[in-house]
């Protein structure tokens, strides 16, 4: 068996349904372009059908990269053609079609009558529409992805005719979904063993794993998988995804690296770009990185104690077993400033992962030499900052142009703000219980808005009394989430931005549907 992995990148499809992680298209190009760094093997760039907005992303996204571009689709022949539409200009295309396979999927997604009756006869018609659904995308690629829904908790025998029967179809890569996150590591490697026993013509097909985190297993349940003869991984940066995520490709990749002395597979991940990616993709999702998140954390190569720093400079091996380089994390701080010139910024931009336009680095060069002005010394992590906040972002419905805040011992908190909405002003003043409630008040009195606040966020972007703070806002509407984030040196400011962001989301969204 081949001992290469191949390296199945569902960040901006599984990754982008985080809840509140919302992506425009720039910062989804810009996410595919940073993944081809990183030498992954197929990009899934999103679920064309669902709207236009994600044909959109996939379109570009196809005509900007080389590597395998996939897109999803469930076994309906609009589905498929609509994802093979928007890949059609890509180099290397696979379409990923999937239908359910647990009984507890069947008997609520295919509850209707019009799948038959009984379990039985609703288990007969899957196989039928999944049948079709392989045959329908080859007619439009030969790399075509079958996945059946909840995989982990099918019955093995259902399952392996299942899988029989799409490699038969054509299918050319079989995807175990462990959807629910459910498994443990020694069951969901015997449901892989076992579908390499009973599935007769399972060597015409690679065996791909996609493992959700909802007991913290996905990356040993992935790693276990690999071992019983797996050969794809499906996998996010930093692990986001549907609920408590999906497997981490940072950490499978470097499990596998590290412990190569063990393991005989290997990845094609240029590792080095790693802590870029994380960046980029945090950055642009609004979803922060837990500080002691494996690989990418900001702790991960922090030594604390001074038993073991005084064990690192004696020998770093002594408590490192990988090199912070070795992931793309630098050792030392490039700092800009002031007199930094837009050739300077444009390198180091470049450095971190970002491709810019002419019109985007006057933007980003005004608005950096604005936050030298303030606070002088100017980290990756503030260019990093910057570009998720303004560079990449469409134009929005509504525009906070002016606010203003009274506060005091005796006072209560009072905010003004002038939000204009396409030709439309309004000036608004509004009290709260602090300064920001009064800022989100006054917004919503302005818009005639009241959302429920469903997470906030605010952190320093890099350390010092003038370091930029970041927020994120996470507000809920009809039964979904939608983030913003606002940076500024001024965190009333950033707190306003990241409120009126997320309200620009929701609005968005809302279009899309009709
Ligand atoms: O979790 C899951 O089952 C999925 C499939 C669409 C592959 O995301
Ligand atoms: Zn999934």
């Amino acid at each position: 068996m081949d001992d290469r992995v191949i390296i199945f990148d569902t960040t901006l499809r599984d990754g982008e349904q985080s809840p509140g992680a919302s992506l425009n298209v720039h910062e989804k190009v810009e996410i595919a372009r940073q993944l081809e760094k990183l030498n992954v093997d197929v990009i899934e760039a999103g679920f064309p059908v669902s709207s236009p907005a994600q044909f959109e992303a996939v379109k570009r996204i196809s005509g900007e990269v080389s590597v395998t571009v996939a897109a999803l689709a469930r076994a309906k022949e609009l589905d498929i053609k609509t994802a093979a539409e928007a890949i059609k200009d890509a180099n290397k295309k696979r379409i990923h079609t999937f239908s359910s396979s647990s009984d507890f999927h069947i008997m609520g997604k295919f509850g209707d009558p019009r799948y038959g009756k009984t379990l039985e006869e609703k288990r007969r018609t899957i196989i039928k529409m999944s049948v079709d659904a392989v045959q329908y995308a080859r007619t439009f690629c030969d790399d075509v992805e079958f996945s059946m829904e909840d995989a982990g908790r099918t019955d093995i025998s259902y399952l392996s005719e299942l899988i029989e029967a799409t490699i038969e179809a054509g299918a050319t890569t079989i995807n175990i979904p462990d959807t629910t996150g459910y498994t443990m590591p020694s069951e969901y490697g015997s449901i892989i063993r076992q579908i390499r026993e009973r599935v007769k013509n399972i060597d015409k097909a690679i065996i791909s794993v996609h493992c959700h985190n909802d007991l913290g297993l996905a990356v040993a349940n992935s790693l276990a998988a690999l071992e019983a003869g797996a050969r794809q991984v499906e996998c996010t940066i930093n692990g986001i995804g549907e609920r408590a995520g999906n497997a981490s490709m940072e950490e499978v990749v470097m499990a596998l690296n590290v412990r190569k002395d063990l393991v005989k597979y290997h990845t094609n991940i240029n590792t080095e770009e790693i802590y870029n990616a994380s960046k980029m993709v945090s950055g642009f999702t609004g979803i922060i990185v837990q500080p002691n998140k494996a690989i990418v954390g900001e702790n991960a190569f922090a030594h604390e104690s001074g038993i073991h720093q005084d064990g690192m400079l004696k020998n770093r091996n002594t408590y490192e077993i990988m090199t912070p380089e070795q992931v793309g994390v630098p050792r030392t701080k490039i700092v800009l400033g002031r007199h930094s010139g837009r050739h300077g910024l444009k390198a180091r931009l470049e450095a971190l992962g970002y491709n810019l336009s002419e019109a985007e680095l006057d933007k980003i060069y005004s608005m950096f030499t604005d936050l030298a002005d303030k606070k002088k010394e100017v980290y990756d992590d503030d260019l990093r900052s910057l570009m998720g906040d303004e560079i990449t972002k469409e134009p929005d419905v509504h525009n906070l142009t002016e606010w203003q805040v009274l506060v005091g011992s005796k006072l209560i908190p009072t905010a003004s703000v002038r939000v204009t909405s396409n030709d439309d002003m309004k000036e608004i003043s509004a009290t709260g219980d602090g300064p920001i409630d009064a800022v989100f008040n006054a917004i919503d009195g302005a818009l005639k808005s009241d959302f429920n606040i469903e997470s906030y966020h605010v952190r320093s972007v890099t350390s010092g009394r003038q370091a930029l703070g970041e927020v994120t806002v996470r507000i809920r509407n009809g039964g979904k989430s939608y983030s913003g984030r606002g940076v500024s040196t001024d965190i009333i400011e950033a707190s306003a931005k990241a409120y009126l962001q997320a309200i620009n989301h929701q609005e968005k969204a809302k279009k899309e549907k009709k």
